[in-house]
């Protein structure tokens, strides 16, 4: 276990101020007190975000763009949502009826979008780095809501946003001493990826855990401080120690014609792989369930542990609307 030499002071937490950022592309290109500071300001703008208290102005006059060329339920509408209850206007791409089907490029599309006066896009692709190339062209803000395998900065955002705030760290958003293993398809994850450049900067430790062939050695790399990113390759070597584990799903979709060989069987993978009910009752007491969604239940996860007092993904879900209310904030 490691410890983070950047600890903040509790006035800086109760500060919340506001953050000022270009774009948000990845949290490996953010400092440390640059994601306190969203995520304190995500704490303050929690109960608007929400709808729990009436709508505010923080984002009034502002348009903001969700142009997604990947599904999406979570990401898509907490944006929309937070965008709204924030007092901006929102348009979507609804990039299945767009013109992309005519072959208009991405940055075609978002060059278009510009051009009709919105202040930020928040864009997925199934490319890695697509946001990136769009930044540098564009002179509009870009949010990265998911690119191909790489990042998805503001799931690690509301993943350590759950975290804190279920083990108590959220003044300090210290997480040093937390063990986090994250189970599955460790090769093919961009949750991981941004995961690793988010919890390890505040001083957590992370074990990736999975089949030999998606945990690649090389994304130990990753980690912030030397060390705090390590691998097993059962779930059982971790079930005991771990604070928390979070369940990936196979992403079959990004597989291609190599698909079937993902996993030998679903019954050989559950079998190594799965968090089972059998499996929870034995982990260490005081831990903690996530998942970043979408769930395969009856494979990676039983279903029964999707809710429940140890399950922090229902949490997870809601803190996406305040993180991503302040990243709007600092973008837009
Ligand atoms: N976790 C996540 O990105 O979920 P969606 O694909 O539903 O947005």
């Amino acid at each position: 276990m490691n410890t983070t030499s950047d600890t903040p002071s509790a006035s800086c937490a109760s500060a919340a101020t506001t953050v000022r950022l270009d774009h948000v592309l990845d949290l490996d290109t953010l400092d440390v007190s640059t994601i306190r500071a969203l995520l304190w300001r995500a704490r303050s703008l929690q109960a608007v975000a929400l709808g729990n208290e009436p709508p505010g102005d923080v984002l009034a006059g502002k348009t903001i763009a969700t142009a997604f060329f990947e599904p999406s339920t979570r990401t898509r509408l907490s944006f929309t949502l937070a965008a709204e209850r924030l007092g901006a206007r929102v348009i979507d791409l609804a990039a299945a009826a767009s013109s992309l089907s005519k072959g208009e490029s991405i940055l075609d599309t978002a060059r278009t979008l510009v051009a009709m006066g919105v202040d930020a896009i928040v864009m997925r692709t199934q490319q890695a780095g697509a946001p990136h190339m769009v930044s540098r062209c564009l002179d509009c803000a870009i949010i990265n809501a998911g690119d191909g395998q790489h990042a998805h900065p503001t799931q690690s955002l509301l993943d350590i946003a759950a975290l804190a705030s279920a083990t108590e760290r959220f003044d300090s958003l210290d997480l040093s001493y937390l063990h986090i293993a994250i189970v599955g398809d460790i090769a093919h994850s961009r949750v991981v990826r941004s995961a690793i450049a988010g919890m390890t900067a505040l001083g957590a430790h992370i074990t990736l855990v999975g089949p030999p062939s998606l945990v690649p050695a090389a994304m130990t790399a990753l980690a912030r401080s030397p060390g705090t990113v390590t691998i097993e390759y059962t779930i059982d070597a971790v079930l005991d120690r771990a604070d928390v584990i979070m369940c990936l799903r196979i992403q079959f979709e990004r597989a291609g014609s190599g698909k079937a060989g993902l996993i030998a069987s679903v019954a050989q993978y559950r079998q190594l792989y799965a968090l089972t009910t059998q499996r929870a009752a034995a982990m260490k007491a005081q831990s903690w369930i996530m998942h970043p969604g979408p769930a395969n239940a009856g494979l990676e996860i039983d279903s029964q542990l999707l809710v429940g007092p140890r399950s922090l993904i229902s949490s997870q879900v809601s803190w996406g609307l305040a993180v991503r209310a302040a990243v709007l904030e600092a973008c837009a």
